[in-house]
């Protein structure tokens, strides 16, 4: 699902949010404000998004959102929590909240920034993260994470991309129709080990829980893997994800990204990941759910992985 926002919206878009970016107003109000100013221009296609993301494709394009040009020159490298939104992080929130995701952030990732900064670090080259330079495979994030707290959707908003480095989704009822019915049952088994991510390193010691690859829930198909990372228990779970990797890369949509891009997915539907990045890109990201408070950082450290 593809929307496009005329320029004469876009502007008008933009000034509304520009009274919101203020240093005094809490940032749970700035996205409840940046979310109602969403919903004058992408109103009519919220049905259709929330239908899209549980029922659908699972993910959404929307061109011409606004950005911070003016911003362009600031260092995306530093992470810092949010005291004042820019236009881009009004956006990425706003437009999540209006679909009904509320914003929310970790603890131990990312300085638990609501918004993270999704660009290549200098030091992290070879990382095999959202920090990192080299290919990034297709996965789920927060695989480890019991399903209530993991990562209802991610959205992410283009400011740059020379580096013309794209996106891969696949949406896993697109995979598990092409696999045999005994790969679907081993997939389901519980003989998957999931490992928490690299960028899950603040404080929080690394962790390994056995499950299964993909669900059916409420009559839906769900997944949870980190394809470089999952470690299967035998030989039978191993030759599983092997015919799965191939048919999920073999059916890959691959999104090209421009300045001005906002893509929502459901990441208990999707599975995404990108080639390696040779230049320029930077993207903004936030996570969403309906199981959390809007805002919250969730420290796992408290809660049931
Ligand atoms: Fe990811």
């Amino acid at each position: 699902m593809k929307i496009i926002i005329d320029g004469p919206s876009a502007n008008a878009w933009l000034l509304e949010l520009k009274n919101v970016s203020v240093d005094e107003v809490e940032v749970s109000e700035q996205i409840r404000l940046a979310s109602d100013i969403a919903k004058k221009y992408i109103g009519n296609h919220l049905p259709n998004i929330k239908d899209e993301l549980k029922y659908g494709s699972g993910y959404i394009l929307i061109k011409g959102v606004p950005i911070d040009l003016e911003t362009s020159g600031v260092d995306p490298r530093l992470e810092t929590k949010i005291e004042c939104p820019s236009i881009s992080e009004l956006s990425l929130l706003g437009i999540t909240a209006a679909s009904g995701l509320r914003p929310f952030s970790y603890a131990q990732e990312k300085m638990g920034s609501l918004v993270h900064e999704v660009v290549p670090k200098p030091d992290c080259g070879n990382s095999v993260s959202s920090d990192g330079f080299v290919e990034f495979k297709l996965h789920a994030d927060g695989a480890y994470l019991n399903r209530a707290i993991r990562p209802e959707t991610l959205s992410l908003m283009c400011l740059n991309n020379d580096a013309q480095t794209k996106t891969n989704l696949i949406l896993i009822d697109d995979v598990v129709h092409g696999m045999s019915r005994n790969d679907v049952d081993i997939l389901s088994s519980l003989n998957y080990m999931h490992v928490s991510p690299e960028t899950f390193g603040f404080g929080v010691k690394s962790k390994k829980i056995k499950s299964s690859i993909i669900d059916r829930v409420d009559g839906s198909w769900e997944v949870k893997v980190a394809t470089h990372n999952t470690e299967p228990c035998g030989f039978e779970a191993e030759s599983a994800l092997t015919r799965f990797i191939h048919m999920a890369n073999s059916k890959v949509n691959a999104i090209s990204w421009e300045p001005g891009d906002f893509v929502i997915f459901s990441n208990l539907r999707c599975l995404h990941g990108r080639g390696s990045i040779s230049g320029r890109r930077w993207l903004k990201r936030c996570y969403g759910s309906r199981n959390m408070v809007c805002g919250s950082v969730v420290d796992l450290n408290d809660s049931v992985v």
